[in-house]
């Protein structure tokens, strides 16, 4: 079988080794418990030693991400750059604001008003009506794992003709944590796809006919003078695979799963749709798409009271910080009844998601109308609907029934 032929799905769920089970929040639990950042210890009265070090607990999390002085993000640079280009993802201030203030001119309220309209609510029934009559899917297959990417293909206005090859970069170029040299060869064919319809936007904005796709506003965004470089467009444009569309899936996939185990919530929901903002925080807190960040410190600092040498490298557990029990009660329970508390599954600090508003608006369009049009959607058995991974959460199956 060809690459192309392969189906993504399974093809994402063979190489990031879905369905192993792994449930990584116990030892979280034990970890945090013992300390809120842990890392090797300083002699007294000496410089904080370097080294790797693990924040665990809400207050830990926060203040690393809080201090962008002290705790760089260049250290993506050798992780994400070699694939991903030069992103925003790596960038320190001042660069990373310049940058920042160009790309947000893409993610105004009123552009998010129109993809929601125009794009988001289309794809979503379009692919709920390839199932509706069927009475039975794997919700995850069929609709949390197709839809942010193409709601992003759609973003960039990329021709339907290309959705296809679209999908399948995408998931090659997510793959990177387990196979890169493939995501390597994905970038570069995305960065020629990328090319070709950015040549093609800037002949119509020469032309004096924009486009409004997001291609198109990047290529004209401005600020102080300064526009964006086709390097820095491509390599923001890659980033949208792992940033928007993969947490995405997971995101939704992770609150219908904790919809369809806790079904008193579900029925509470159909019967006050009022409660979807609150039921999409609360499964943000209880299972983040994405458990850990890094960051490294660029100088002496202090976490929680311990030292952090300058050269040390900070794994900031984000999934252990939303289930801390000094914030939240019963941590680990989804309820989507608690009381609102900030968390920080779209981390915090200036790198803070882009997509966050964007990614709720998503996922509230998506449950609605997967409510909306699947009377009585339950689990197909007691088993389905487990969500896993140790750095990456989702359900790797989500087997569903309804009254067709
Ligand atoms: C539920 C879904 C999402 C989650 C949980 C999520 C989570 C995150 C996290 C944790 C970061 C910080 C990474 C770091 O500093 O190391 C981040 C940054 C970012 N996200 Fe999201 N994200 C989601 C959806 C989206 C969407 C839909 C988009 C856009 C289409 C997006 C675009 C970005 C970008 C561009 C950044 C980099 C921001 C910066 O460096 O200033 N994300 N996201």
């Amino acid at each position: 079988m060809t690459i192309t032929e392969r189906d993504p799905f399974d093809e994402f769920n063979r190489v990031m080794g879905a369905g192993t089970g792994v449930d990584p929040y116990p030892a979280l639990a034990e970890l945090r418990r013992e300390a809120p950042i842990h890392g090797p210890a300083s002699a007294p009265g000496a410089a904080p030693a370097a080294g790797l070090f693990t924040a665990y607990s809400f207050d830990a999390v926060s203040q690393v991400l809080r201090d962008d002085a002290t705790f760089s993000s260049s250290l993506y640079s050798q992780v994400m750059g070699p694939v991903m280009g030069r992103s925003i993802l790596e960038m320190d201030e001042p660069e990373h604001h310049a940058y920042r203030v160009l790309l947000q001119q893409a993610f105004t309220r009123k552009e998010m008003q129109r993809w929601e309209t125009e794009l988001v609510a289309p794809v979503v029934h379009r692919l709920i009506d390839g199932f509706v009559v069927d009475g039975e899917v794997d919700l995850v297959r069929s609709f949390h794992f197709p839809f942010p990417m193409t709601v992003i293909a759609g973003m960039m206005g990329l021709p339907d003709t290309l959705l296809r090859e679209f999908h399948r970069l995408g998931v090659e170029l997510i793959s990177v944590s387990v196979d890169m040299p493939r995501a390597t060869a994905a970038a570069a064919e995305l960065g020629e796809l990328f090319g070709e319809q950015l040549a093609d936007r800037r002949r119509r904005i020469a032309s004096g006919t924009p486009g409004d796709d997001l291609i198109s506003v990047l290529a004209q965004a401005e600020h102080d003078g300064q526009r964006l470089t086709d390097d820095e467009i491509f390599a923001f444009l890659r980033l949208l695979l792992p940033a928007g569309a993969e947490t995405t899936y997971r995101s939704s996939g992770n609150l219908m799963a904790g919809l369809l185990r806790n079904p008193d919530q579900l029925d509470a929901l159909r019967a006050d749709r009022s409660l979807l903002p609150q039921a999409i925080e609360e499964a943000l807190r209880w299972e983040c798409p994405l458990l850990q960040i890094q960051r490294m410190a660029v100088r002496d600092g202090e976490v929680c009271g311990v030292g952090v040498g300058a050269g040390s490298v900070i794994m900031v557990m984000l999934g252990a910080a939303n289930r801390d029990e000094a914030r939240w009660d019963d941590p680990d329970r989804f309820d989507i009844f608690r009381p609102a508390r900030p968390h920080v599954a779209f981390a915090s600090g200036v790198h803070a998601c882009l997509g966050m508003h964007l990614a709720r608006m998503e996922t509230t369009v998506a449950i609605g109308a997967l409510l909306d049009r699947l009377d009585g959607l339950r689990l197909a058995d007691d088993e389905a609907g487990a969500i896993e991974g140790a750095i990456f959460r989702a359900p790797a199956h989500l087997r569903v029934v309804w009254d067709a």
